[in-house]
């Protein structure tokens, strides 16, 4: 007997089947299927023969799949008795739960008391799914190791894109090819770390970021993550992601959800659906219509050393720049001179702060901008009144190593749950307050998945109390950015990388998966503090420009033209921002590899913008045409240069093209795709922006 389920978005089709009540397989996962497909016979099709040597059998590889199925890989769940030993489960078809948009399915093991649910979830919208794998069991034991549903490669993938990365050097793409044997990733920090993004881009062969079949994969979860990838001896290959394993303190675990996008239209068909998919279903914004403010911090400006004048003073300067959010960053609270102490003592700092946070907050609201302020709740020094009044609230042991000189809460402990609420509840209730950076810079000592849970629950608590306060995920950089912090939280402090060059590839990395309007991007110093390389103004406003724009650093270092250059690169921001911010992004393909360009065209195509960055000199002489994208064919577009004035003359003798003077250039959407934009010949660290209007 076979059991068949079918999810259907747009552009994908997922089908599980299960024979006689075992635990169900995914047989397809490819381009959409029409509702007239056949699946029991679709499944029949598929049944592989064993060969010589091998088992009577040849054993699916199920959602689950299980050693006592004749299953040889990686197993999906993995529970362990009190002395160690792997228990061998049966896990047969328990019924089933229909709920709007989505199904549970359950898995049995009545012998030993243990419950296996599936849950899918159809984001037909984005063109998402996701499937969750909990765990219940009654008995004894441990949960040693459960994967969220299992998910085998398709039969034109051959290889996987993989993320790593560092502070200051996120959102790496690591490609690799499918080999026999295991690649296993697992990050035991506790979070989703710079190192190890949960999420991997699946090619077909050829695929490219326009065009072909790609696959993506994401784990919503922030407690760090273990994948596996097997290619099993038969040339199988399975795809497994879950929370680190040996986390779960008991019998009870939850893997997922892993959200699934499929497309034919390349790796940017993949990052759109992911895209549409926080958009529409995952950020919560507190005044959805209201755009993404252009931010202050002033971290890199003061670092500890606050004093109102010098803030106002700021503040002041960056109201006449555009600027709409002023945050007051890190060293505002207990006695905070440096990062050795305070950690968990939420109280304005009365040495720095005589009149409290007040007076600055009011200067900042009458020029016209919002407030936040920085946190970092989930943290203590030894050096606080909270350790020394709570000396029991760590997480881990007294003698462990520390981390930026400081250690994690238990905020499992309900009591310190409470304490930060209260405490971070108290200051937003007395300010205006409608943002909170929200830092986390140090690892955990051990991977605990409750840690995630009551932060979840502690950010939803203050969310419902204070529904207009937005929270940006900062650790130290991107240390945490992942969809399940997502649904709690409306921007990332992308990396603690202000430097322009570093930052456009790090923003480009992170764009497989994380839209622009919520990667916080701002202008930092001349010379930036982590590289201390020197970058012109113009690319470094371009690289904020083009996600959730902010300038960070001093402002009383800006010569006369940098400020004017800001200030007009802030207002042309806010013109484009609506297209920016709710449009569909392309990485475009060009082959000169020290050029990074990628675009924005509005969801209705009436406009676009692109960006097109010189990294590094290149190779050839002449600038390369860039091939644009997502256009009509058909269609005509009035395309503008819109920063002529960095042109290099050395690299651009003799006549100059319409284009290169500024002036707008009527083309064919195929002429734009196929033949390209001609730009100019570029000195390094400089990004060219093209307006396009549809005719
Ligand atoms: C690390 C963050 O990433 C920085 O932006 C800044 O907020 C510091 N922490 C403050 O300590």
């Amino acid at each position: 007997m076979t059991q068949c389920w079918r999810f259907d978005t747009p552009a994908q089709t997922l089908v599980l089947a299960s024979r006689n009540h075992r635990l169900p397989e995914v047989v397809y996962w490819s381009a959409p299927l029409d509702e007239g497909e056949d699946l029991p016979t679709l499944v029949d099709s598929m049944y592989p023969a064993p060969t010589g040597g091998t088992l009577d059998q040849v054993q699916p590889i199920t959602v689950c799949p299980l050693w006592i199925d004749g299953f040889t890989g990686v197993q999906g769940l993995e529970i362990r008795d009190q002395n160690g030993a792997a228990s061998t489960l049966r896990l047969r078809y328990d019924g089933e739960d229909r709920f709007d948009g989505g199904l549970d399915l359950r898995f049995a093991d009545a012998d030993l008391g243990v419950l296996y649910t599936l849950t899918a979830r159809v984001y037909a919208d984005a063109d998402v799914l996701a499937l969750t794998a909990t765990l219940n069991q009654t008995g004894p034991g441990r949960l040693a190791w459960l994967s969220a549903p299992v998910i085998p490669t398709g039969p034109r993938v051959d290889e996987v894109i993989e993320f790593a990365g560092r502070w200051c050097g996120e959102f790496q793409l690591c490609r690799s090819s499918l080999a026999p044997g295991a690649r296993l990733r697992e990050n035991r920090l506790g979070r989703s770390a710079h190192e190890h993004f949960p999420g991997i881009l699946l090619p077909s062969r050829g695929a490219t970021e326009t065009q072909g079949e790609a696959f993506g994969i994401t784990l919503g979860q922030s407690c760090g993550h273990r994948h596996v990838i097997e290619t099993v001896p038969d040339g199988r290959t399975q795809v497994q992601f879950g929370p680190t394993p040996g986390q779960f303190q008991g019998t009870e675990g939850t893997a997922g959800p892993l959200y699934l996008t499929r497309s034919d239209q390349g790796f940017n068909g993949v990052s759109q659906a992911f895209h549409r998919y926080l958009r529409r279903h995952a950020l919560i914004y507190s005044e959805p219509a209201r755009p993404r403010p252009v931010h202050y911090n002033c971290w890199e400006a003061v670092y500890f050393d606050h004093d109102i004048e010098t803030l106002a003073d700021l503040a002041d300067r960056a109201a006449q720049l555009g600027v709409e959010r002023f945050v007051l960053d890190d060293g505002w609270f207990g006695a905070r001179n440096d990062d050795t102490t305070s950690l968990g003592d939420w109280l304005v700092d009365l040495r720095k702060w005589p009149s409290g946070l007040g007076p600055l907050i009011e200067h900042v609201h009458a020029r016209g901008m919002s407030f936040g302020l920085w946190f970092e709740p989930e943290m203590i020094n030894d050096d606080s009144d909270l350790a020394r009044k709570h000396p029991t609230w760590f997480l881990g042991p007294r003698d462990q190593v520390p981390g930026r000189h400081q250690f994690v809460l238990d905020l499992a402990i309900p009591e310190v749950s409470d304490e930060l609420f209260s405490k971070i509840d108290a200051i937003l209730t007395d300010h205006g307050i409608d943002y909170i950076k929200w830092d986390h810079n140090r690892v955990l000592p051990f991977p605990d998945p409750r840690q995630a849970e009551a932060l979840y629950a502690l950010l939803s608590r203050l969310r419902a109390k204070h529904p207009g306060v937005e929270i940006e995920t900062c650790a130290s950089g991107g240390g945490r950015i992942d969809f399940g912090i997502l649904k709690h939280t409306q921007r990332v402090w992308l990396s603690d990388s202000n430097d322009g060059q570093e930052r456009w590839q790090i923003q480009r990395g992170a764009s497989y998966f994380i839209p622009p309007e919520i990667a916080g991007s701002h202008i930092g110093p001349r010379v930036c503090h982590t590289s201390g390389r020197t970058l012109p103004i113009g690319f470094r406003a371009a690289v904020a420009g083009s996600r959730s724009m902010g300038l960070e650093m001093n402002l009383r270092e800006f010569t006369d033209y940098e400020a004017v250059r800001v200030r007009s690169e802030i207002a042309a921001f806010k013109e484009r921002r609506a297209l920016l911010h709710a449009g569909r992004l392309y990485r475009l393909e060009v082959t000169d590899k020290q050029v990074l360009a990628e675009m924005h065209v509005a969801e209705d195509g009436a406009q676009f913008v692109v960006f097109s960055g010189q990294v590094q000199p290149s190779a050839q002489g002449q600038a390369r045409p860039v091939c644009l994208s997502g256009l009509d064919p058909s269609a005509r577009y009035t395309i503008q240069l819109t920063n002529p004035g960095d042109i290099p003359a050395p690299l651009n003798r003799g006549p100059r093209s319409p284009l290169h003077r500024g002036e707008g250039v009527t083309l064919s959407g195929t002429v734009l795709m196929h033949h390209g934009v001609q730009f100019p010949n570029a000195y390094p660290n400089t990004i060219w922006t093209l307006t396009g209007v549809r005719q």
